[in-house]
C-alpha cells in the first residue's frame, strides 16, 4: 500500500512575513498524509525551521546538474542537503517551457538528486497542443524513458513522479479523474516493465488545478498517490484541506 504524499510548490512567491504567518497557521494541522513543503531557495532555512517537529519535510524547486564549482547563480544539490531539504523538484514544466530543460537535462538532475540522497519529484506532462494531438501517452513515455536512462526504477520510486498536464496548470483546468488516472496508470506500466516491484512502490502525484474540493476524487484514483499543489499551497488552510482529502 501507497502511503499518500502531498508536496507544496510555492514557486516564486513568498516573503518572510507571508511565510511566517503561513508557518504558524501549519503549527495547528495534523495531516494524514505525508507532506512536503517546496519553496524557493532564499527561505528553505526559514521553511525548514519553522516545520520542525511537524511531520512536513522541506523540499526546493530545482537544483544545479552539476557538482559545486563555478557555475554562478546555480544551486548545488549539497546546499539543499546542507539546509535541510530531503526533496526536490526536477523537470517542472515550467523549468522546461521557460528555461529551456531538456528531457536529458532533468533526468541528469533527477540522477544527480539520488546521488545526493535527496529524493527527486520528477514531473511529466503533455501541452494543450499534444492532447489535442492525441499524443499524451506518447510524450509522457518519451519524458519517463529519459528518465528510466538514468535513473533505474528503483531509484525513482526512492522520489516520486508527479504528471502535471501544462493545460492544467495554473488554469483552473483540472484533469478528470479519469484522464489522469489514464496517464497515471500508463507511467506506471512503463516503470513495471523495467522492475514490477518497484513501480507499485512508486507514488506518482498529480498536479494541475488540485484545490479542497477536486482533491478528494483525484487522489481516489488507484494509481493517483497524491498531488504537487502550486496556487492553492500558498494559503496554508487550503493545502491543510488538500491534504485531509489525502486520508
Ligand atoms: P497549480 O496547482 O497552481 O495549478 O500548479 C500546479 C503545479 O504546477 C504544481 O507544481
Amino acid at each position: 500500500m501507497r502511503r499518500k504524499l502531498v508536496a507544496a510548490n510555492w514557486k516564486m512567491n513568498g516573503s518572510s512575513a507571508a511565510n511566517a504567518q503561513w508557518l504558524a497557521a501549519w503549527r495547528d494541522v495534523s495531516a494524514p498524509c505525508d507532506v512536503v513543503v517546496c519553496a524557493p531557495f532564499v527561505y528553505l532555512p526559514q521553511v525548514g525551521a519553522g516545520l520542525a517537529g511537524s511531520g512536513a519535510e522541506l523540499g526546493a524547486q530545482n537544483l544545479s546538474a552539476q557538482a559545486p564549482g563555478a557555475y554562478t547563480g546555480e544551486v548545488a544539490g549539497e546546499m539543499l542537503s546542507d539546509v535541510g531539504c530531503r526533496w526536490v523538484i526536477v523537470g517542472h514544466s515550467e523549468r522546461r517551457a521557460l528555461y529551456g530543460e531538456t528531457n536529458e537535462l532533468v533526468a541528469g538532475k533527477a540522477a544527480r538528486a539520488i546521488a545526493l540522497g535527496l529524493k527527486p519529484i520528477a514531473c511529466v506532462g503533455e501541452t494543450l497542443t499534444e492532447r489535442d494531438a492525441g499524443r499524451t501517452l506518447e510524450v509522457v513515455a518519451a519524458q519517463m524513458a529519459a528518465l528510466l536512462a538514468q535513473c533505474p526504477v528503483e531509484q525513482l520510486a526512492f522520489g516520486a513522479l508527479a504528471y502535471e498536464p501544462v493545460w492544467a496548470i495554473g488554469t483552473g483546468r483540472t484533469a478528470t479523474p479519469a484522464q489522469a488516472q489514464e496517464v497515471h496508470a500508463a507511467i506506471r506500466e512503463q516503470l513495471a516493465r523495467a522492475d514490477a516491484q518497484a513501480a507499485q512502490r512508486t507514488r506518482i502525484l498529480y498536479g494541475g488545478s488540485v484545490k479542497p474540493g477536486n482533491a478528494r476524487e483525484l487522489f481516489a484514483q488507484p494509481d493517483i498517490d497524491g498531488g504537487l499543489i502550486g496556487g492553492a499551497s500558498l494559503v496554508a488552510a487550503e493545502f491543510a484541506a488538500i491534504c485531509a482529502a489525502a486520508s
